[in-house]
């Protein structure tokens, strides 16, 4: 495989199920946000207080362009990847794989969280409005969707696996 990357809503385990997966397919892994923070010397929340959404969506484009093609890796993107490249690119990874999760169950994991977009008085309401814009793009991205509700990081990731080779 030359390359994998995962994508889905916030809480949806992309970075815990990446970094498991690279360790089984003894692949490189890279968190996204991760980067941004280090590369920034800011969390993502300083990120968007201080230089606002749009300034960390130019950064999360422009590190995203820097993966393609390279071999070997598993990254695990933002949340919000599918709203700052085409499908196209992102479609550029052999495999992509969409996690996915029950509102309750991503509401549950992001609770108290630091993600910006989610620090509202109305979190079911952003939800819903974020869910609406990107549940049909992260569909139209993706190889292989795979549910996360209620199973455990290592039986997501076998699935995972036993699934991949499937996908041409
Ligand atoms: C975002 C998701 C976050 C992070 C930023 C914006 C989004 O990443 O990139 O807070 O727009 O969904 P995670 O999906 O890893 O939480």
């Amino acid at each position: 495989m030359e390359n994998m990357i995962l994508i889905g809503f916030m809480g949806s385990g992309k970075t815990t199920v990446g970094r498991e997966l690279s360790k089984m397919l003894k692949m490189d892994f890279v968190d996204m946000d991760a980067e941004i923070e280090k590369r920034e010397n800011k969390s993502i929340k300083e990120i968007f207080d201080s230089d606002g959404e749009e300034y960390f969506r130019k950064i999360e484009r422009e590190l995203f362009t820097s993966y393609e093609g390279r071999y070997g890796l598993i990254l695990a993107a933002g949340g919000g990847i599918v709203e700052s490249v085409e499908a196209e690119a992102i479609r550029k990874f052999d495999k992509v794989v969409f996690l996915h999760a029950t509102k309750e169950e991503l509401l549950r994991r992001t609770k108290d969280s630091q993600r910006p977009l989610l620090m509202v008085d109305d979190v079911d309401k952003v939800f819903d409005e974020l869910m609406d814009k990107r549940q049909s793009l992260y569909e139209n991205a993706s190889d292989l969707i795979i549910q996360t509700t209620d199973k455990k990081i290592k039986n997501i990731c076998k699935e995972i696996v036993e699934m991949i080779w499937w996908i041409y």
